[in-house]
């Protein structure tokens, strides 16, 4: 490259200089020709006369005279027949061959002007015709040295070739260093970098980000590397597995089964949240994900097999994104599967979502004392919108041989009836993730068996708990006219079989190391730093995490911690607990209210017990992202669930999984899926104050080995019973289901 720029500089520098030279020769030549005719001009008036009275004598003194003037001129004066008249001394040499040049100039009566090489020397002649009365009486010839233009091009080539070189030079070597800083300074950073993730280390920047020019390269350089890493990491930690005979379940592991389990055939996921969302921050639009343990789950089966996930289109500038049907490719860093848009109006949402769902189905599925309202306008939009993303997901799925469908929660009850009777080799599964309620607390929805039999549209019907499938099947029992089968778990109505499992749900894990990343090394020195954050002194600290709602028992939690405040004084100033509570479906009214309620009973009770720089409860009133609420659970003592009724509660298992240091204390409602299998927290019932009083007071006093050995022991669940070993079990019992066999039963 260095060679190259020389050349190139050199040969420019070159002609550069050739250029001006040439400029400079026309430009002085064009003076000396002006000069001689000036000069000639001049000298004409004064020759003329002497010639014309025949006084040559006195035309040799002029001319003598002329030439002591004018040492680097010669002129020499010709009569009518060219013979010679004056001359200046020595100019008899130049004289010889001009005869031609002064005998044309008579003859035409017309001046000649030229550049010619005279004696072996570059010379300007000039010659005119000099008159009398009666016509051309002869010429006058003026002779200029030249050979000054020869010299001062010279000169002016030489000097300008090397000012020009110098620049150029300058230039190149500027050039050469702006390439070395920025280009390959860059590309051998790169290029160590990547040598370092090809053999292992981890190395945090490419260095090519810096640059703009940069940029677009960076950012796919970047992601080859994670896509490295996470390849690296699955294999090794595979090939760990193996060497252990250990059965966890990883998300590589989850797609390699998936993709086998699977065959090909395309995968689709329904429900009400959509995994990205896209907001606007001022003028500014974000991509939010949902705090959802579900896209944990759910995207390493999509990618496997480029799936369709199909939800509501609620973020506000969600239209912004999308292409002409409502799709686009996500996650935006790395497009792997497609997310289609369904659009609600006003109405549609309000009856749908907050309406049948939310003030219906979930107080109805509840047990938590809230009554539900059921509304028939509220129930027309839920089978509008149900048929709604029946008709979008047809349409997605037209001239898909055999799609396998994942349909998410009681928004979609109806889906799966919808869907098989478009397209009957469709496998259809349908996932409540809430719980379900005995047989009588079910039958006050006015519209039971409708709701029954678009469920048992589907091939498969999952519920977290062994309980909740033994009520589904209770209920379909008494409501519809079917044949349940309880050997088998499944239920036959109208020639179609549907069989009911439980799969309970979980989080990505105990162990993943994604968990640590930049959080404090200390979980003591954080706490004192998280509650000084919000004013607080305290030894002790507890969490509690959870939306806004009342199937959460955070009132119930609040009297708990008031009470224990009551009976153990030796708490005051030492214990306070922290509540992050994430407003959720505010719009409805017994939400609503419970936002002003909850805020109201952790102010009485601090304006109970609190002193200047310590009190009871800090309510944290807005949504708190993964990593802030890690922190916390890190930092924690303990973490209080208290939810009334509750299909699993994820907050139990995600506390479990961030405690890598086997510290901290569960305390878990006995009415949550998470007990059945958390049998190492501390048990409560939340509507018991004294007990939960008691559990506080029993967990902040826990023997140190046997806080480590529960928790311990609950890892160990968590990170058996993951997320993913959920959704591979889920993929499997529907891929397993032998569509055939139904037909076989009627
Ligand atoms: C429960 C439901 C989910 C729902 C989540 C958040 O866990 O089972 O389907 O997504 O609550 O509620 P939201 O109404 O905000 O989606």
């Amino acid at each position: 490259m260095a060679f190259s720029l020389i050349v190139g500089v050199t040969v420019l520098s070159y002609l550069f200089a050739l250029f001006q030279v040439r400029a400079e020769k026309r430009g002085l030549r064009k003076e000396l020709t002006n000069r001689a005719e000036i000069l000639a001009e001049s000298l004409e008036g004064n020759v003329e006369p002497l010639l014309g009275k025949g006084s040559h004598r006195r035309l040799r003194t002029y001319v003598t005279e002329f030439a002591k003037r004018e040492p680097a001129t010669g002129i020499a004066i010709f009569d009518r027949a060219g013979n010679g008249v004056a001359k200046t001394p020595g100019l008899e040499i130049y004289l010889e061959g001009q005869q031609g040049t002064v005998s044309q100039v008579i003859s035409s009566n017309l001046s000649f002007s030229g550049f010619t090489t005279l004696n072996g020397k570059p010379t300007h002649l000039h010659v005119l015709p000099l008159h009398d009365e009666s016509g051309v009486a002869g010429a006058l010839a003026i002779f200029h040295d030249a050979s000054f233009i020869n010299a001062q091009a010279a000169r002016l080539w030489r000097d300008t070739f090397l000012r020009v070189l110098a620049q150029a030079a300058f230039i190149a070597l500027v050039t050469l260093l702006i390439i070395r800083w920025s280009i390959v300074g860059p590309i051998a950073r790169t290029a160590r970098w990547v040598r370092e993730l090809r053999v292992g280390k981890r190395g945090e920047r490419s260095g090519l980000e810096d640059e703009d020019l940069f940029k677009p390269l960076a950012q796919e350089v970047t992601h080859l590397a994670k896509s490295l890493e996470a390849a690296r990491a699955a294999a090794e930690e595979e090939a760990r597995l193996r060497e252990s005979a250990d059965s966890l379940w990883t998300p590589e592991r989850l797609r390699l089964h998936v993709r086998s389990k699977l065959g090909g055939r395309p995968f689709f996921v329904v429900s009400n949240r959509e995994p990205y969302m896209h907001v606007y921050r001022g003028k500014v639009v974000e991509v939010t994900v949902p705090a959802s343990g579900l896209v944990t789950a759910l995207e390493p089966i999509l990618r496997t097999c480029q799936g369709t996930w199909l939800a509501h289109g609620s973020g506000d500038a969600d239209r912004e994104s999308v292409d002409e049907r409502d799709c686009l490719r996500v996650p935006p860093d790395d497009p792997q599967y497609t997310l289609k848009r369904v659009w609600l109006t006003k109405e549609e949402e309000e009856g749908y979502y907050f309406g049948f769902a939310n003030e219906g189905l979930w107080p109805l599925c509840h047990i938590a004392h809230t009554r539900p309202i059921f509304r028939a306008r509220d129930w027309k939009y839920y089978q509008a919108v149900n048929q709604k993303f029946a008709q979008a997901l047809v349409e997605e799925m037209e001239g898909v041989e055999e799609p396998v469908v994942l349909v998410q929660d009681y928004h979609f009850a109806l889906l799966p009836r919808l869907v098989k009777e478009k397209l009957p080799h469709a496998r259809v599964a349908i996932f409540w993730h809430i719980p379900w309620p005995n047989p009588e607390a079910f039958s006050i929805c006015p519209w039971q068996r409708d709701l029954l039999d678009g469920l048992l549209g589907a091939d498969l019907v999952g519920f977290h708990l062994q309980s909740h499938c033994n009520n589904f099947l209770e209920t379909v029992d008494r409501t519809l006219e079917s044949r349940v089968n309880w050997e088998r778990f499944s239920v036959e109505r109208g020639g179609h079989l549907t069989e009911v499992r439980p799969f309970p749900i979980s989080v990505a894990s105990g162990d993943t190391g994604e968990l640590e990343g930049s959080l404090p090394s200390s979980p003591y020195l954080d706490r004192a730093a998280l509650l000084k954050d919000h004013g607080v002194e305290a030894t002790f600290m507890g969490i509690g995490v959870d939306r806004v709602d009342y199937t959460k028992g955070i009132l119930e939690r609040f009297h708990g911690i008031e009470r224990f405040m009551e009976k153990y004084p030796a708490y005051h100033g030492q214990f306070t607990f922290v509540q992050i509570g994430a407003p959720s479906r505010a719009h409805i009214k017994r939400y609503h209210d419970l936002l002003g309620e909850v805020e109201a009973e952790a102010d009485r009770i601090n304006w109970r017990f609190q002193t200047a720089h310590w009190k009871p409860i800090v309510y944290l009133n807005r949504h708190h992202n993964h990593q802030e609420i890690r922190r916390y659970y890190r930092a924690a003592d303990l973490c209080l669930v208290t939810s009334l009724h509750d299909g699993m509660n994820l907050v139990a298992k995600e506390f479990v999984a961030a405690r890598d240091d086997d510290q901290g204390v569960l305390i878990l409602s006995q009415f949550t899926g998470a007990s059945s299998e958390l049998r190492d927290a501390v048990l409560v019932n939340p509507y018991d104050t004294e007990q939960l009083a008691d559990a506080l007071y029993y967990s902040l006093g826990m023997d140190p080995v046997d806080r480590s050995a529960r928790m311990h022991r609950m890892r160990k669940v968590v990170k058996e019973f993951n997320i993913y070993r959920w959704a591979a079990e889920l993929v499997t019992e529907l891929c397993e289901i032998r569509l055939e066999t139904h037909a076989e039963v009627t």
